[in-house]
């Protein structure tokens, strides 16, 4: 088994905010925004296996742009998942093993943990960044800061792209 600090992935989150920064901003809409930023950080950084956005749609949450093998999760309703309870919760959710969890829906074989970070606009969720990992609690303080950080910067270019 192995742990957050056996591996220290990524030496510096700063930067890798940065380039998410870079690529939101020069992005010419919310989607290609979005796509951008899925983009650089599963680019970035090796633990996320698979990251994507979803999109809450009346009581559904719809993929939108990620990278990693295709999910058989393409809709998801809001009381389902740790999507879903992200999403209703309103906060971010990191889940260290999902096997363990019986709200996990399964999307790859491989994966070990999981976090799910929802994109605010005030108090409405416009929809969340949800990443997975095939390293058993991969997540931890600095991504939880890093993701969130990511969601306020597209909270505002998907809400000009309505
Ligand atoms: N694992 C998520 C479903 C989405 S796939 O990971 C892409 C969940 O439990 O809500």
């Amino acid at each position: 088994m192995t742990s957050r600090n056996e591996v220290t992935q990524v030496k510096d989150y700063g930067a890798v905010l940065e380039r998410v920064t870079t690529a939101i901003r020069e992005a010419a809409d919310g989607r290609r925004a979005m796509a951008a930023a899925v983009g650089v950080l599963k680019g970035e950084v090796p633990d996320y296996s698979w990251v994507g956005v979803y999109l809450l749609d009346g009581n559904e949450l719809v993929l939108g742009p990620f990278v990693g093998k295709p999910s058989p999760h393409t809709r998801i309703p809001l009381g389902r998942g740790i999507c879903g309870a992200a999403a209703t919760e309103k906060t971010t959710i990191i889940v260290d093993d999902v096997n363990a969890d019986p709200r996990y829906l399964a999307c790859s074989i491989e994966t070990r943990s999981e976090i799910v970070v929802p994109i605010m606009a005030g108090a409405e969720v416009l929809g969340e960044i949800d990443i997975d990992s095939d390293r058993q609690a991969a997540f931890g303080a600095e991504d939880k800061r890093l993701l969130e950080a990511v969601a306020a910067q597209l909270a505002p270019r998907i809400m000009e792209s309505r």
